[in-house]
């Protein structure tokens, strides 16, 4: 896809082990700490595992990763983290790896893969984000691109703000009738 952002490239692809030194460099990061704290991504065994109900995905501008996007089934995925949600939604996390990549639009344009990615399945009636409590720039971020603020919940360790973006949201955001 070309993002909107002067004319460059960025792509989603599927993450794989040979992003397993990169993915732990980002972890160690600490504006990605400061957004997940309290989460050991198992890099080593998620990354080989390939169940039906996620994606996990490196996005790349112009042929460079610079982030990376989970997108799931909440009613299907496995340790039921979203507890009992309906049926057709999709959930993603997301994050841009390098400090000096952030605040350039890149977010933005890794969303809106993400979501035309997520909604070009017809059935898919909406996509929940699930931003820490604390993360105020990342509430921003969201609700420009169209997401509305659900309830604060608790998930683990985490105060979090839950965030959705139904289908007729998008599509009047997308300007689709
Ligand atoms: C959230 C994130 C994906 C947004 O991507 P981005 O490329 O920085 O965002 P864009 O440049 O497209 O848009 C900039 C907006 O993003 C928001 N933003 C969120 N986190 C930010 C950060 N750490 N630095 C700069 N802007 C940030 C701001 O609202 C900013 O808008 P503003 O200029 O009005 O303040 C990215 O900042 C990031 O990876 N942050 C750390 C991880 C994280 O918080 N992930 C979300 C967890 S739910």
């Amino acid at each position: 896809m070309k993002s909107k952002h002067s004319g460059t490239d960025l792509r989603l692809r599927k993450a794989s082990l040979n992003d397993l030194s990169l993915l732990r460099h980002w972890d160690k990061q600490p504006h990605v700490i400061a957004c997940d704290p309290n989460d050991d991504w198992q890099w080593e065994t998620e990354l080989v595992r390939d169940p039906y109900w996620r994606e996990q995905l490196i996005a790349e501008l112009d042929g460079r990763p610079i982030g990376f996007l989970q997108i799931i089934d909440p009613a299907l995925e496995d340790s039921h983290y979203w507890g009992d949600v309906p049926a057709n939604l999709r959930a993603i996390d997301i994050w841009i790896g390098e400090e000096a990549d952030l605040g350039k639009g890149y977010g933005t344009a890794m969303m809106q893969a993400a979501l035309e990615r997520c909604f070009k399945k017809k059935a898919i009636t909406g996509i929940l984000i699930d931003p820490l409590e604390s993360n105020l720039r990342a509430h921003r971020f969201y609700e420009r691109l169209g997401f509305r603020f659900v309830k604060k919940r608790q998930f683990g360790d985490d105060l979090c703000k839950v965030y959705q973006l139904n289908r007729e949201e998008w599509n009047r955001w997308n300007k689709i009738v």
